[in-house]
């Protein structure tokens, strides 16, 4: 078994012998730190809006980051797992399944060793760090992946359960912009969820013969058309999910007016 001495040795000696961190030219710079900028954007919104304890439900919309609500203290209860005793935000109870499941993911993966860890920082650039320092460590704990995705699947029933909902009002089925709104989330998050590479995985694994599964096999086809997509899908569920949390919270505290459309 190689030591961690051993790794380090053959990592480095591995490396191409150039003295410049890069020969690249281009500005390879620019997709480690946008994606750095928004990922620390999405972070620290999505913080704030968990650690408040109100503002987050507008009949008929909850939002995203706090459903299923599952507390005696929420401000719409989905169903009630916990008694007044719980006095804390109910994001708590189902805001670290998301988090693990994209800090997991495949893509965010790449994109924070490359945007955060520098490690490295794009094709062909040197990490600053002396030595490799990415997945070693994680590896491990980043294999929990498919397990958060089983249980996503869970949380996105409630999802598009809340979607329902937001064509439902008091006189009946109507579409307003925040319908539209909770559309946009649910179908960014459905093709974020459907091209995972564990989903491809859950329906094209555990068989030898595709012959023999014509539905499992036309299924893996589709998933893994989504797949080539993972990236984009990635960052467009996670810029709608905080969309999502500001309309609502727009919403409760009556600084604008949820537009009928039909
Ligand atoms: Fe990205 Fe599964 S690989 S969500």
């Amino acid at each position: 078994m190689l030591t961690a001495d051993d790794r380090a040795r053959i990592q480095s000696k591995a490396r191409a012998a150039i003295d410049k961190a890069t020969l690249r030219t281009d500005p390879w710079w620019a997709y480690p730190l946008s994606i750095l900028g928004f990922l620390g954007i999405a972070l620290v919104y999505s913080t704030w809006a968990g650690l408040q304890t109100s503002g987050y439900f507008a009949e008929p919309y909850i939002s995203p980051l706090f459903s299923p609500c599952l507390a005696a203290n929420c401000e719409h209860v989905t169903f009630r797992l916990l008694g007044p005793w719980f006095t804390l935000t109910p994001f708590l109870l189902v805001g670290w399944l998301p988090i693990l499941f994209r800090m997991t993911c495949y893509y965010y993966r790449k994109a924070y060793y490359r945007a955060a860890l520098m490690s490295p920082p794009a094709c062909a650039v040197n990490e600053p760090a002396p030595r490799y320092n990415g997945e070693t460590k994680l590896l491990i704990f980043q294999n929990l992946h498919r397990y958060f995705f089983y249980l996503m699947v869970v949380n996105m029933g409630f999802l598009a359960w809340d979607t329902f909902k937001a064509f439902q009002f008091e006189d009946g089925f109507h579409v307003n912009v925040g319908s539209l709104v909770f559309l946009v989330m649910i179908v960014t998050m459905s093709l974020y969820m459907l091209s995972c590479h564990s989903c491809r995985h859950a329906i094209g694994g555990h068989t030898n013969l595709f012959s023999k599964a014509p539905l499992r096999y036309r299924s893996w086809k589709f998933v893994s058309k989504l797949n080539k997509n993972h990236g984009p899908f990635a960052i467009a569920s996670l810029f709608w999910i905080p969309i999502t949390d500001i309309y609502v919270r727009l919403l409760a505290a009556d600084v604008i007016t949820d537009i009928r459309l039909f």
